[in-house]
């Protein structure tokens, strides 16, 4: 399939996920607006078309709630055959919800960074001046509001509260903490999201049961974030989620200039959470590990996640060679050798937990793939990004869906996924 047919394709799979106010993560199976999402296909949207893209932001925007927190799942339009259902998260007595129905928590902030490129496409400065003063003081609401809620210490990592809100959600990396969990009073539920995707793509049953149970668990403290904090029982300084809150933070301060802001804050952040991810590497093996706040331990499991500080600047040139050549360049890790033929899995071939097909557990997804080829870049490893680009390329040619099996680029989780073709776009018009 040619670069253009590739475009085409992503353009019109954009389209029909089209519900009117937002575009669904994907055609079945997730009927609502999730947050990361939004942002992913905001950018793609801005490469054909600019004013849908501003509204896939401004819908997002619609579901942040007073104290700034932006959820990770948006119900515009109320129940459908989706689970969690709104009313499950039972949030909208919270004294700070928005005005439509949403979960309780958050996702990765890539918001802000998806922003600034697609404030590139806007050819008349004053609509890109007037969109930008619109949403700024909302997305700096958001980041604050992760320094005081998930950082009340100002150790300069935020935490996550529940593995869905890394948007990596059955990764491995935090099964020991699941398993320390001890799930009482877990909520009724039903699980919907085997109706269009296998039961082996999807995660284990025990594990289900746990994300129900913390839902459940947070609701019974009426989401307060103070409580929430002090409670919760599964509290990660998440890596990667960190990583990405850093650089939307060196975009934020970009945009804080080009308006005219005050920088005084964002730079306080920065500084602090560079900090803070340093003390995530870990010289014996070479990479950075997610933390367990709970047992104060890191977690070391080798994944793409462990490799992606270099999408925020974070490493110096030796540590990211290391990251670089002692393991995403390791066949036995994570590049293709004879046993996968795709950069790049989400866990480490060698490692007890990898599952090729099994949703974060081992697949390919186009996101990691973007953000590391947008590190590769930033670190000068010019063939390497060429090469991960290509292969998620190939990848989407054969369809957008949600995850790859990397043995073979086969289709895994759910069909029509659109970041999956809003990424295809970036990747195609920035050509390497
Ligand atoms: C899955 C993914 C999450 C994504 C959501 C909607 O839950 O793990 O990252 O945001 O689907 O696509």
């Amino acid at each position: 399939m040619t670069n253009e047919q590739i475009a085409d394709k992503a353009r019109a799979l954009l389209r029909a996920n089209n519900t009117g106010v937002f575009i669904k993560p994907g055609s079945q199976q997730y009927p609502h607006q999730w947050n990361w999402d939004a942002a992913f296909v905001a950018l793609g949207l801005s490469y054909f078309d600019l004013a849908r893209a501003q509204q896939e932001i401004r819908s997002l925007l619609k579901g942040q709630w007073k104290n700034g927190m932006l959820p990770h799942i948006l119900y515009h339009h109320g129940a459908s055959d989706y689970s969690p259902k709104p009313e499950f998260w039972q949030t909208a007595s919270h004294p700070d919800a928005a005005n439509i129905p949403t979960s309780g928590f958050t996702q990765p902030p890539i918001l802000a960074t998806c922003l600034r490129m697609m404030l590139k496409q806007f050819a008349d400065k004053t609509s890109r001046l007037e969109f930008l003063a619109e949403v700024y003081p909302k997305i700096l609401a958001w980041h604050r509001w992760f320094y005081t809620a998930r950082d009340p210490e100002g150790s300069g990592l935020v935490a996550i509260i529940h593995p869905w809100e890394s948007g990596n959600d059955n990764t491995p990396r935090f099964l020991d903490a699941l398993q320390n969990l001890k799930p009482e009073n877990v909520p009724q539920f039903t699980r919907a999201d085997r109706a269009h995707v296998a039961a082996a793509e999807r995660p284990h049953e025990e594990d289900y049961l746990r994300y129900i149970y913390l839902i459940g668990f947070y609701r019974d403290l009426a989401w307060d974030d103070k409580t929430i904090y002090q409670q919760a029982p599964f509290l990660v300084a998440d890596l990667q989620f960190n990583v990405i809150l850093h650089q939307a933070n060196q975009d934020l301060l970009a945009l804080a200039r080009e308006l005219g802001e005050d920088r005084g804050e964002i730079e306080a952040w920065l500084r602090k959470t560079e900090e803070g991810l340093n003390t995530l590497w870990d010289e014996e093996q070479g990479l950075y590990f997610d933390k367990d706040l709970c047992t104060g331990k890191l977690i070391r499991i080798k994944s793409a996640q462990a490799l992606s500080p270099i999408y925020a600047g974070i490493p110096s040139r030796a540590r990211a060679k290391r990251l670089i050549e002692e393991h995403l360049l390791n066949p036995e890790e994570f590049a293709p050798d004879g046993k996968s033929r795709y950069f790049v899995t989400t866990i480490a071939k060698n490692s007890p937990y990898y599952e090729p097909r099994r949703y974060w557990a081992g697949p390919v997804w186009i996101n990691m793939n973007w953000l590391l080829w947008l590190g590769l870049k930033r670190y000068g490893y010019h063939d390497l990004a060429k090469t991960i680009r290509q292969h998620s390329l190939e990848l989407v040619s054969s369809g957008f869906v949600e995850y790859y099996d990397p043995r073979d680029g086969s289709a895994c989780g759910a069909k029509g996924f659109s970041w999956s073709a809003a990424l295809a776009l970036d990747l195609l018009v920035k050509e390497q």
